[in-house]
């Protein structure tokens, strides 16, 4: 596991930029695994800016989010594909079809999570996934348990995640308790693998990380397992 710690958050959402786009000049249908978060904001605004400015061309590009929320549509403003659509997908070149959100609304949330998995191995796998973290530790909503499945499945949300995130809607009642996650094993597979964490408030579970010790406490501690991994902090 690489580390790289940079003076700020501007600093270090370039270097993210510079890696995506530089992934995308060399692989031009590349699979790429994306975040939502506040974390990758920054990042997405260089890359809008790269492809305004010439510089990276997502024509052929495919992508895979990490999660999505259970009962939220692709129009309803929280959700992680409108999010994608206001910081990414609208303000590039990528097309939609190769556009893949998991669908929180989907009659048989099962059946859709699998059938999101066979898209990834179809296309080939993931080439490179930015992954953010929760303040647990989680990674896309991969939350603290004793054991959880491997592949893409719906989750119960944490207490401490519904809290965190309940900062982007009116009232914490209405975040979604349940979503739906790319599972550990489908994160893992992925060729190579970046992880971004800004401020204090991730601090603790980047300590785990550091640690070395891997425990589905902090299930970010499994990144250690992956052979090309590196971790963008500020
Ligand atoms: C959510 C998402 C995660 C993301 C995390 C951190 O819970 N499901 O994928 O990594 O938030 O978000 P932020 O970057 O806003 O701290």
């Amino acid at each position: 596991m690489k580390k790289i710690v940079f003076d700020n958050y501007k600093v270090m959402s370039r270097a993210a930029a510079d890696i995506v786009a530089q992934a995308v000049r060399a692989k031009s249908d590349i699979v790429l695994g994306l975040p939502t978060g506040s974390t990758p904001v920054g990042m997405y605004d260089e890359l809008a800016k790269d492809y305004a400015e010439g510089k990276v061309d997502f024509s052929k590009a495919v992508s895979f989010n990490l999660d999505e929320y259970a009962g939220l549509d692709g129009a309803h403003p929280q959700s992680y594909r409108y999010f994608m659509e206001q910081h990414l997908f609208g303000r590039v070149n990528i097309a939609r079809g190769n556009t893949h959100v998991p669908d929180g609304v989907a009659k048989d949330l099962d059946k859709a999570a699998k059938e999101f998995d066979a898209k990834i191995f179809q296309k080939g796998g993931i080439d490179l996934f930015v992954l953010g973290i929760g303040q647990n530790g989680h990674i896309g909503f991969n939350e603290p348990a004793a054991s959880m499945p491997a592949y893409t499945h719906v989750v119960e949300l944490a207490e401490d995640t519904i809290a965190a995130n309940s900062r982007l809607f009116d009232d914490i009642s209405e975040v979604p308790k349940r979503a739906v996650t790319q599972g550990l094993a489908t994160i893992m597979q992925a060729k190579k693998i970046i992880l971004l964490s800004s401020g204090p408030a991730k601090r603790e579970a980047i300590a785990k990380i550091d640690s070395g010790i891997i425990t589905l406490d902090c299930p970010a501690t499994v990144l250690h397992m992956h052979r090309d991994i590196t971790l963008l902090l500020c």
